[in-house]
């Protein structure tokens, strides 16, 4: 089943795209429109859907927060079908200037993203009386970007928020550089979080705050336990509350509580 949600935060709208080959769409991500710029683009498996609804109002531009193929999914087929640039970090550039390789449930729940030419940002993008000025957050990915509506308060996030209290980490993950990034956004000042999988339009900078507190707290944690001599493998089973038996089997071990522990042991303790 696919599914497509019209949202509407004030000026602000988006689309929360959901897609299931049987049944109801076990993910969804959304994308929005700030002014003419669409921030990221879905999974390529809802690339027809979301075309049928950005034909209402075309976007001047699509702004990339990273590669992951549910952010990237429709660059290549939005910038072909209205000619517009694609923005993005120098990291996200060089992922999308071919085909990356997905593992095999990637393919399944979201699909491929098709390679595209991405113009490296060099300072603020304006559209439509938007400007949105890009800081690059690593951690959940290299070249994870957010972008920042002063103007207006509002932080287009990509996945640097995801929930308060985060269960799994991707292989490709790094503890250390996520606590730095959120560190560094919330120096900012902004209410509205559009967050890709979990909208906040108010306030948003207190629930990055929570996650913030939360990655300390269990990075905290595994330090005490690393300080008590007990090696990764005891720390991962001491824990990991065993609640990410399925994620891990159908990721192929890609994503696992697992992951975010050994993350954390691999930086900064
Ligand atoms: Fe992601």
């Amino acid at each position: 089943m696919h599914s497509v949600e019209h949202l509407r935060f004030g000026e602000v709208e988006g689309w929360r795209l959901g897609y299931g080959p049987v049944g109801r769409p076990l993910m969804t991500v959304c994308c929005y429109l700030a002014g003419g710029v669409l921030v990221d683009t879905g999974q390529s498996h809802m690339g027809p859907r979301l075309l049928e609804a950005l034909a209402r109002r075309p976007p001047a531009a699509v702004a990339l927060t990273h590669h992951h193929e549910d952010h990237s999914g429709n660059a290549a087929r939005i910038a072909a079908r209205y000619g517009v640039p694609v923005w993005g970090h120098a990291l996200t550039a060089g992922k999308l200037a071919h085909p990356f390789p997905i593992q095999p449930y990637q393919h399944f729940v979201w699909g491929a993203a098709r390679p595209t030419a991405v113009t490296v940002w060099a300072g603020p993008l304006e559209a439509d009386g938007f400007t949105l000025t890009p800081i690059h957050t690593p951690g959940h990915s290299k070249d994870h970007t957010v972008y920042l509506d002063k103007a207006n308060g509002r932080l287009y996030a990509g996945d640097l928020f995801i929930g308060e209290r985060i269960k799994f980490f991707r292989a490709d993950e790094d503890m250390g550089a996520q606590i730095a990034s959120l560190k560094r956004v919330l120096q900012e000042d902004f209410d509205a979080l559009f967050c890709a999988h979990n909208p906040r339009p108010t306030k948003g900078r207190e629930a990055l705050q929570a996650k913030l507190a939360f990655l300390e707290e269990l990075r905290g944690q595994v330090a005490r336990l690393h300080g008590q001599g007990l090696s990764e493998r005891q720390i991962v089973r001491r824990l990991d509350p065993r609640k990410d038996r399925l994620v891990k089997l159908i990721t192929l071990g890609n994503a696992s509580c697992s992951q975010m522990i050994r993350s954390t042991l691999r930086t900064a303790l």
